[in-house]
């Protein structure tokens, strides 16, 4: 395939950016979208030029780092997948894609296509511990947990925590990634101790960092793990809900 790529290129923060074009004469359908850019960035450094900065680890859709707005869409045009488990299949030859970082107040830019999502750790860090017994792991079947339970929860603890629910969003909001965090816990018996408190805390550590939800539902579209906008209703649900225990705790310490 012949392909032309248009990246962003920006030396830091404080330093200007800019597209630059790279014309890709020879690239395999088969490899995948993270691998063209290694080819890229091979025959940068043998041309004694900078490579272009991005970020990626696992390469298997896992670790949530190959953030890449692709073509103005987060994680490009295959719905449910990550950046680095998209294929140059998916692409026509003779396209001409341009590739950018997400761009997010919440996320500022690191280098070229790399951005900083430490506010991402700012919320799991606000959701403190669970009070579980420590120990050899208690038998499976000790705690039962409802089949669809189960698997709900399941479901929103497959957020990867790449960001492109905030990249896609016109508010640069961040509920759905917070709701799959808050809700794989909530949901099950085991994170019930703290469920009110760890609501609260990483609801309003959200708001600190990120925009305010308006129903667009375009973090659901762009999640490369399908988390479903309906966990968004289920933390708001859980945040009434924990502002009134909290205000009927404190009626009873102060009747
Ligand atoms: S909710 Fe989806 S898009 Fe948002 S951080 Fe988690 S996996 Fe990424
Ligand atoms: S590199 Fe880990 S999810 Fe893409």
């Amino acid at each position: 395939m012949h392909l032309t790529l248009r990246v962003w290129r920006q030396a830091g923060p404080d330093k200007p950016g800019r597209f630059e074009e790279y014309d890709l004469p020879d690239v395999s359908p088969d490899m995948s979208f993270l691998e063209m850019f290694d080819v890229l960035n091979e025959r940068l450094i043998g041309e004694g030029r900078e490579p272009v900065t991005f970020d990626h680890d696992c390469r298997e859709g896992i670790c949530g780092s190959c953030s890449m707005m692709i073509n103005g869409r987060a994680h490009g045009p295959e719905l449910g997948t990550a950046t680095c488990q998209l294929h140059m299949r998916k692409f026509a030859d003779g396209d001409h894609i341009t590739v950018e970082p997400w761009r997010a107040a919440a996320f500022p830019l690191i280098r070229d296509l790399s951005v900083d999502r430490s506010a991402f750790d700012r919320i799991v860090e606000a959701g403190g511990y669970i009070t579980a017994p420590t120990g050899s792991a208690p038998d499976a079947n000790l705690i039962p947990v409802p089949k669809d339970v189960a698997d709900t929860a399941m479901d929103a603890a497959a957020c990867i925590g790449c960001g492109a629910c905030v990249a896609a969003c016109p508010n640069g909001a961040a509920q759905l990634f917070t709701a799959a965090k808050v809700n794989h816990l909530n949901l099950l018996p085991q994170g019930q101790a703290e469920r009110w408190q760890r609501t609260i805390d990483m609801v309003e550590t959200m708001e600190q960092y990120f925009g305010s939800c308006t129903n667009h539902g375009e973090c659901e579209q762009a999640c490369p793990k399908e988390i479903s906008i309906d966990f968004i209703a289920l933390m708001n649900r859980d945040y009434v809900k924990a502002q009134l225990k909290q205000r009927r705790l404190a009626g009873q310490a102060f009747p």
